[in-house]
C-alpha cells in the first residue's frame, strides 16, 4: 500500500475481471478511489466490495448507461482525473466466415463503446479544474492490443480492426484535446492470461482442431520473456498513467508484451 495516488479519481470500465480487475486492485492500493464498472453486475460489486470501493452496472454499449456511469462518478466526487476505458470482448472466427452481426457486435463493444466513452468523459473532463499541483484537467486511458499492429491471428480480423482503430482515436483524441490539458493515451498489452484468451482459445481450438489450450501454448511459446503475460503484469504501467509522472505524456500507444512484437 502507498500513496502514489492518494486523491487519485479513477473510473475503470471492464473492472470485473481480468486486466480492468487487477488495474483496479492496483489502484487502489497505491490510494486512489476507483469506481468499478462493468456489465457483470454481480463480479463489479463482489470486487469492489473487498476494496471498499463502489461498483456501477453498465452496459458501455448503451450512451444512457455511460451517462449513468459518469454521473455515478461526478455525483461522488465532483471530477475524474483518470478514466481507464478497458472494457471489451474477444472472438475468434475465419476471416472469410466473419457474418454481419459478429462484426457489429464486435466494433458496438471494442470501438463504438469506446469512443462514446472517451467523448463522454472528455466533454466532463475539459470543464473540471486541474488537479492541485498539476496542469492535467484529466487523463484517457484505452485499452487497444498489439493486435493493433500485426495479424497475429488470421482468426482475430474484426478484433484486430478495432485494436487498430483504438490507437487512431487515442491519438486523435490526444491533439483535440491537448489545448484543454486533457491527456489521451493507449495500452497496448500482449497475450494476456484473462477469461478473454480463454475464450480465444476454445475458439481457435474449435476452428482448427485443436486440443484446448493447444492455441495457447503455440501463441505464448515464442514470447521473448519466456511465459505469458499476467493481468499484473500491467498493474505498474497503468499506475504511472495515473499518476503525476505521465504528465507529459499523450497521444502514445505503449506496448507492454514481454518482448513479442519487438520483431526478429
Ligand atoms: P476479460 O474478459 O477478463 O474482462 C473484460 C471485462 O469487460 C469483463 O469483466 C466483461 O464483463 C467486461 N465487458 C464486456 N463487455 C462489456 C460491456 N458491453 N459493458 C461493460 N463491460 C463489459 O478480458 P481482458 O483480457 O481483461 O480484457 C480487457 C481489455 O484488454 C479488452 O479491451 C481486451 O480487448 C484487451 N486486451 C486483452 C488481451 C488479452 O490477451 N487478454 C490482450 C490485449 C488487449
Amino acid at each position: 500500500m502507498t500513496d502514489r495516488l492518494s486523491g487519485v479519481k479513477v473510473l475503470v470500465t471492464g473492472a470485473a475481471s481480468g486486466i480492468g480487475a487487477a488495474v483496479a486492485r492496483r489502484l487502489v492500493s497505491d490510494g486512489a478511489d476507483v469506481l468499478l464498472a462493468d456489465v457483470n453486475a454481480e463480479g463489479a460489486e463482489q470486487l469492489a466490495g473487498e476494496l471498499r470501493q463502489s461498483a456501477v452496472t453498465v452496459d458501455v454499449t448503451r450512451g444512457a448507461d455511460i451517462q449513468r456511469m459518469l454521473d455515478a462518478a461526478y455525483d461522488r466526487w465532483g471530477r475524474l482525473d483518470v478514466v481507464f476505458n478497458n472494457a471489451g470482448i474477444g472472438e475468434a472466427r475465419p476471416m472469410l466466415d466473419i457474418t454481419e452481426d459478429e462484426w457489429d457486435r464486435m466494433m458496438a463493444i471494442n470501438l463504438r463503446a469506446v469512443f462514446f466513452v472517451l467523448q463522454a468523459a472528455a466533454k466532463r473532463m475539459v470543464r473540471q479544474a486541474p488537479l492541485p499541483g498539476s496542469e492535467v484537467r484529466g487523463k484517457l486511458v484505452q485499452t487497444a492490443s498489439i493486435a493493433a499492429f500485426r495479424g497475429g491471428s488470421p482468426h482475430l480480423a474484426h478484433y484486430a480492426a478495432t485494436k487498430a482503430a483504438v490507437v487512431s482515436l487515442t491519438r486523435t483524441a490526444a491533439q483535440v484535446l491537448a489545448p484543454s490539458k486533457v491527456t489521451s493515451n493507449c495500452i497496448c498489452p500482449g497475450v494476456v492470461d484473462t477469461p478473454l484468451w480463454k475464450k480465444l482459445d476454445s475458439d481457435i481450438a474449435e476452428i482448427e482442431g485443436l486440443a484446448i489450450g493447444e492455441a495457447w501454448k503455440r501463441r505464448t511459446s515464442g514470447i521473448p520473456l519466456g511465459r505469458p503475460e499476467t493481468p499484473d503484469d500491467l498493474t505498474g504501467l497503468l499506475s504511472f498513467l495515473a499518476s503525476r509522472d505521465s504528465d507529459y505524456m499523450t497521444g502514445q500507444a505503449i506496448i507492454l508484451d514481454g518482448g513479442l512484437t519487438m520483431g526478429p
